[in-house]
């Protein structure tokens, strides 16, 4: 049966059982492979995608589920080919990535905690990262780059703040 399902701003028409999960749906259908399965039990965050803003795992999610929603992915985060998200720079700079496999999901989660909490403490990060496993134990590099990113981010607002200023006086 066709299901419509909105990802990273498009929409698509699949053709599959509602009862799909949503992570088998964005990589097999869709070709988004950067969602990773992990243990297909809500158990490690390898598969976090965001709705409506909300990390949630893909892996139980069904595809009816999310019918009329909005599914970011990995590949949807940053704002364009040319501007990597704040998270994603910092990542790099901080060299978060071991292996990658946990990646993708750790930087979705990141990203709904800034929105959530741009200045998040040591322990806000804590919990709002603690379903994300990392079998690579990079845990101090992603808090490292998480308050980095938050950091930049509030730079860049102040710099738009003056610019704005100086532009209306
Ligand atoms: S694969 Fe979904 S939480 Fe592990
Ligand atoms: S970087 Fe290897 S599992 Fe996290």
């Amino acid at each position: 049966m066709e299901q419509t399902v909105v990802v990273n701003g498009v929409e698509h028409a699949v053709n599959v059982d509602g009862s799909k999960p949503l992570l088998w749906v964005l990589r097999d259908q869709l070709a988004l492979t950067g969602t990773k399965f992990g243990c297909g039990m809500a158990q490690c965050g390898a598969c976090t995608v965001l709705i409506d803003g909300q990390p949630t795992r893909s892996c139980v999610t069904p595809l009816a589920s999310v019918n009329g929603r909005e599914v970011t992915t990995i590949e949807g985060l940053a704002p364009s080919v040319k501007q990597l998200h704040p998270l994603q720079q910092a990542w790099i700079e901080e060299q978060v990535p071991q292996c990658g496999y946990c990646q993708s999901g750790q930087l979705m989660s990141a990203a709904a905690l800034l929105e959530a909490n741009p200045n998040p403490t040591d322990s806000d990060i804590d919990q709002a990262m603690q379903g994300n496993i990392c079998r690579c134990g990079m845990y101090s590099r992603i808090r490292k780059a998480i308050k980095s990113a938050a950091a930049s981010s509030a730079a860049s607002s102040d710099q738009d703040y003056s610019d704005a200023e100086v532009t209306h006086g």
